[in-house]
C-alpha cells in the first residue's frame, strides 16, 4: 500500500515511458519551450497523491488514465471537448469571483450562498429582508434581474505561447518583454471574429500562454436563497472549519435572447439553453469514492522557494494577523454590547474575519507538515543535481540562491505594503471613504467649478450607503489602534513630511491627534451638514477637507503607497517573474518526474480527489460525513450564528426527508482531497460519472496551507452534499417545481450499498 491508500495506476506508468522516449527523440525538434510543456506532461505519472489543479483540454494526456484509476468512469472527451458538447459547457464563471454550475436544460444555476451574497443583499430590505428569511422565486416572474452580473462560460481555450512569445529575447528586461507580449495578445485577440470575450493568460510564470474563448451571458436572475441560517448556518466560528454543517448554496437562472445568445437584461430574453447541464445523482458518496472539481481557482503559489515560504509562516501572516485580532476585537466587543451595531457591521466582520482565519489555519498547516524543512529538503537535491551535470550548471547554477535573496531583499518593503493595505486601506472606515473623494479634489484643485458642483451633489446623494452602516467611534478606536502599527511600518525612503512628523510623536500624543483628528473630521462628525455643503457649497467643503488631517494622512499614506512603496515591489516582481520562470524550467528538468502543475490563475481547472477523512491532531480523528444532527446539535435558539428557523426543526422532528435522505439521516457537508482555493465556491462536485453529487464551498483550518504547500494528509475541500441542497429547495422552501426541471439519477439500492473497497486513512 502506498502512502496515500490510492491504488498506484500501473498504466500510466507505461505512458510515462513511452511519452519520455517520444520526448527524447523529439527534443531536438522542439523549441525549448514546447519540451518544456512535455516534461511537465509527463512528470505527474508517478504522481501518488491527488494534488494540483489541471488544465481541462491536457485532461486526456495528463491524467485521465490516473483518473480513472481512482474511480473515474468518463473519459477525458467527456470533461472537455471541442467538437461535441462536453462537461465544460455547464461550468460558470460566476461575476467573474466563484464558478456555477448549469442544472437545468432551462438555464438553471447553483452557486454557492456567500457567492450570491451580494445579490441577494441588494434585493433585501427591511421589509424583505432575504438574507434573513431567504427568498423563493415560484415562477420565472419572481426572478430577480442583477444588473452587472455575469456568467461566462469557456467555449474553448489553445495554447499560444509560440504566438505570445513572438519577438522575446532571453535578454529583453522584464517590461519590454511584457510590452512585447501584450502586444502579441492583442494581435492574436484582434483577429478573432466570433461574438465571444477573448483572454489569453499567462501559466507556469510564462512558460506557457493559453488562449481563452468565452461566452459572457450578463442577465442572470436570482432564483433563490435560503435563509442565512441555512445558507451561512455557523458563520464566522464554523468558517474554514470542519465538521461543517452550512447549507451554502444560492440558485440562479442565465437567460439570453431568443436565438439563445448572450444579451443585457430585457423582458423579451428568455431561459438560457445550455449545450450541456449536469445530472443529479442522489446516491451520495462513501469513503474513497472518487471525485473531482471543475471550477474556476484563483490564485496559488506552490512554487516559491523555502525562505519565502518561511517569510510567510513567520512574518507576513503573523503582522497580519495581529492587526486583524486588534481590530476584531474592537469590532466584537460594541457589536456584542449593541445590536445596532452587531447588525450594521456583520458583513463587515465577516469579511475581515475570513482572511484573518484562513492564514492562521495556514501557518499552523505549514508548520506541522514542516513545509520549509521539506522545500529546503528538495532544494538541496536540486542543488545537487545541477552541481553533477556540467549542462544544468551552466545554465542554473546560482539561480536559486539568487531567487531566495531577492524574496529576503524584499521582506521589509512587502511588510511595509501589507501593514498599509491592513491598518489604513482595509483597517480604516475613513481612511478608505477619504479616498473616493479624490476626483472631487482634482476637480476643485483644476479650478472646473461647475463640473465640482455636479460631482459634489452626486457625490452627496450617495453618501447615505456608507453612513447606514458607519459608526464613528468603532473607527476611532480602529484607528486609535492601528495608526502607531502604520507609523511603524512606514519606512521605505523618501518618506512624505507629514508622516515623518508622526512618526517623532509619542503614544500620547498620537492618542490626542487621533481624537482631534476624528472630532475634526468634516464627514463623519455631522453626516447631515457635511451632504448640506457639499451640495451648497461645494468648494468650501473640499477646502476644508483638503485642509484636515484626516485627509492629509489619508493623502500621505496613499502618496506614499502609490508612488514609493508599489513601484519599488513592481520592481522586485519583475525580477522575481524572470526568476520563477526560469525556476520552473530547472525543475522540470532536474526533476523529470515531478509534478508540476500551473498555478491558479482564475482560469478553468480540474482538481480530483477522494472522499476521506484526516487526522487534524494526535489522537483525533475526522470522518467524512456530517447530517442534520449535527446541524441540530449545534443549534442555539437566537443565537446570530446558529439560530435555526422553525420549520427546519420542524423537519428534523418529523424526519420528513423524502427520497433525499441517506437512510433515516439527512446528509448535510462531506469532505474529500480535491485541490481547491478560492474562486471554487460553487464548484461541481462531480462523481465518477461526471454527475453533481455536491456544492464546493470552502476548506479546512489545517488544510487552508494547499495555497503554498498541498498535503494530502491534511489538506481537504467542503462540500455541501446535493440531497441538503434539494432537500432544502423541495422540503424546507417549497419550490419542488425546480428540482422538476432537473435531471435526476437515483442509483438502484445495491450499488448505494456497496462496501467501499479501500478505507486506509489517508496520510498514515
Ligand atoms: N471561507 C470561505 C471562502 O473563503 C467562505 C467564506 C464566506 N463565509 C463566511 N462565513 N465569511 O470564501
Ligand atoms: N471559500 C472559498 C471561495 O469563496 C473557497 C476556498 O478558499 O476554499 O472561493
Amino acid at each position: 500500500m502506498n502512502p496515500v491508500g490510492y491504488p498506484i495506476n500501473a498504466r500510466s506508468k507505461i505512458y510515462l515511458t513511452i511519452t519520455i522516449a517520444n520526448m527524447l527523440s523529439m527534443k531536438l525538434l522542439v523549441t525549448r519551450m514546447q519540451a518544456f510543456i512535455l516534461a511537465l506532461l509527463v512528470s505527474i505519472g508517478s504522481l501518488q497523491a491527488k494534488e494540483g489543479m489541471w488544465i481541462p483540454y491536457l485532461i486526456g494526456a495528463v491524467n485521465a488514465d490516473d483518473m480513472t484509476a481512482m474511480g473515474m468512469e468518463i473519459s477525458a472527451e467527456d470533461i472537455y471537448s471541442i467538437n461535441n458538447s462536453s462537461l465544460k459547457d455547464a461550468i460558470v464563471h460566476f461575476g467573474g469571483g466563484c464558478t456555477a454550475e448549469l442544472i437545468s436544460k432551462k438555464g438553471l444555476l447553483l452557486t454557492n450562498h456567500h457567492c450570491g451574497y451580494s445579490q441577494i443583499q441588494s434585493h433585501s430590505s427591511l421589509k424583505n429582508d432575504y438574507l434573513k428569511n431567504g427568498f423563493w422565486a415560484m415562477n420565472g416572474k419572481e426572478e430577480l434581474k442583477n444588473p452587472g452580473l455575469t456568467a461566462a462560460i469557456v467555449k474553448y481555450m489553445r495554447e499560444v505561447t509560440n504566438q505570445a512569445l513572438m519577438g522575446v529575447t532571453a535578454t529583453m528586461p522584464a517590461a519590454e518583454r511584457e510590452a512585447k507580449i501584450q502586444e502579441n495578445i492583442k494581435s492574436i485577440v484582434e483577429a478573432q471574429k466570433e461574438p465571444y470575450e477573448y483572454e489569453v493568460k499567462a501559466f507556469y510564470y510564462g512558460n506557457q500562454y493559453i488562449f481563452i474563448a468565452k461566452e459572457v451571458f450578463k442577465d442572470v436572475r436570482l432564483v433563490g436563497a435560503p435563509p442565512s441560517s441555512i445558507g451561512k448556518y455557523g458563520a464566522d466560528t464554523d468558517n474554514w472549519v470542519w465538521p461543517r454543517h452550512t447549507g451554502d448554496f444560492s440558485i440562479f437562472r442565465v437567460y439570453a435572447d431568443k436565438e439563445n445568445q448572450p444579451a443585457e437584461y430585457s423582458e423579451e430574453n428568455v431561459p438560457y439553453t445550455p449545450l450541456r447541464h449536469l445530472m443529479v445523482n442522489l446516491g451520495g458518496t462513501k469513503p474513497n469514492d472518487f471525485t473531482m472539481v471543475y471550477g474556476f481557482p484563483g490564485t496559488t503559489n506552490e512554487y516559491l522557494p523555502s525562505n519565502e515560504i518561511a517569510n510567510i509562516v513567520n512574518d507576513y501572516d503573523p503582522a497580519r494577523i495581529a492587526v486583524r485580532d486588534a481590530l476584531l476585537a474592537i469590532l466584537d466587543k460594541k457589536m456584542r454590547e449593541n445590536d445596532e451595531t452587531r447588525i450594521k457591521y456583520a458583513s463587515k466582520y465577516a469579511r475581515i474575519s475570513n482572511a484573518w482565519k484562513k492564514w492562521q489555519g495556514e501557518v499552523l498547516g505549514l508548520t506541522a507538515t514542516d513545509a520549509v524543512g521539506k522545500k529546503q529538503k528538495m532544494e538541496e537535491q536540486f542543488e545537487e543535481a545541477i552541481a553533477k551535470n556540467d549542462v544544468f550548471t551552466k545554465e542554473y547554477s546560482g539561480l536559486l540562491k539568487q531567487m531566495k535573496s531577492l524574496y529576503d531583499e524584499r521582506k521589509p518593503l512587502t511588510l511595509e505594503r501589507y501593514m498599509y493595505l491592513e491598518t489604513m486601506y482595509y483597517g480604516n472606515e475613513l481612511v478608505k471613504h477619504l479616498l473616493g473623494y479624490r476626483g472631487l479634489v482634482k476637480l476643485y484643485e483644476d479650478g472646473k467649478d461647475e463640473e465640482l458642483a455636479t460631482e459634489a451633489a452626486k457625490f452627496a446623494d450617495r453618501l447615505d450607503g456608507f453612513y447606514k452602516d458607519y459608526d464613528v467611534e468603532l473607527d476611532r478606536q480602529a484607528m486609535q489602534a492601528l495608526l502607531p502599527v502604520y507609523l511603524k511600518a512606514a519606512s521605505t525612503e523618501p518618506l512624505p513630511e507629514y508622516l515623518k512628523g508622526l512618526k517623532g510623536k509619542s503614544p500620547e500624543q498620537i492618542e490626542k491627534y487621533v481624537n482631534n483628528l476624528y472630532a475634526k473630521a468634516l464627514p463623519v462628525k455631522d453626516s447631515e451638514a457635511w451632504k448640506q455643503m457639499l451640495k451648497e457649497n461645494p468648494k468650501k467643503a473640499i477646502k476644508s477637507l483638503n485642509k484636515s488631517d484626516a485627509m492629509k494622512l489619508t493623502m500621505a499614506g496613499w502618496d506614499h503607497f502609490i508612488n514609493v512603496v508599489n513601484p519599488k515591489t513592481r520592481d522586485y516582481e519583475d525580477k522575481l517573474d524572470v526568476l520563477q520562470r526560469k525556476y520552473l524550467l530547472a525543475l522540470s528538468e532536474v526533476f523529470p518526474t515531478k509534478m508540476m502543475y500551473p498555478d491558479a490563475n482564475s482560469t478553468l481547472r480540474v482538481a480530483y480527489g477522494k472522499v476521506h477523512g484526516y487526522e487534524p491532531r494526535d489522537g483525533v480523528e475526522y470522518a467524512t460525513h456530517t447530517y442534520l444532527d449535527g446541524v441540530i446539535e449545534k443549534y442555539i435558539p437566537g443565537d446570530y450564528e446558529f439560530d435555526l428557523p422553525q420549520k427546519m426543526l420542524n423537519l428534523y422532528n418529523t424526519k420528513d426527508y423524502g427520497r433525499y435522505a441517506d437512510g433515516d439521516k439527512m446528509p448535510v457537508c462531506f469532505i474529500a482531497s480535491n485541490h481547491t482555493t478560492g474562486g471554487n465556491s460553487g464548484s461541481p462536485a462531480l462523481n465518477g460519472r461526471g454527475e453533481l453529487i455536491g456544492l464546493n464551498f470552502d476548506r479546512t483550518w489545517e488544510g487552508t496551507m494547499s495555497d503554498y504547500n498541498y498535503d494530502v494528509s491534511l489538506c481537504r475541500n467542503i462540500m455541501v452534499d446535493i440531497r441538503y441542497v434539494l432537500f432544502i429547495v423541495d422540503k424546507f422552501a417549497g419550490a419542488g417545481y425546480l428540482v422538476d426541471e432537473m435531471d435526476i439519477v437515483v442509483p438502484a439500492i445495491e450499488e448505494k450499498k456497496k462496501e467501499p473497497v479501500d478505507m486506509a486513512p489517508v496520510g498514515n
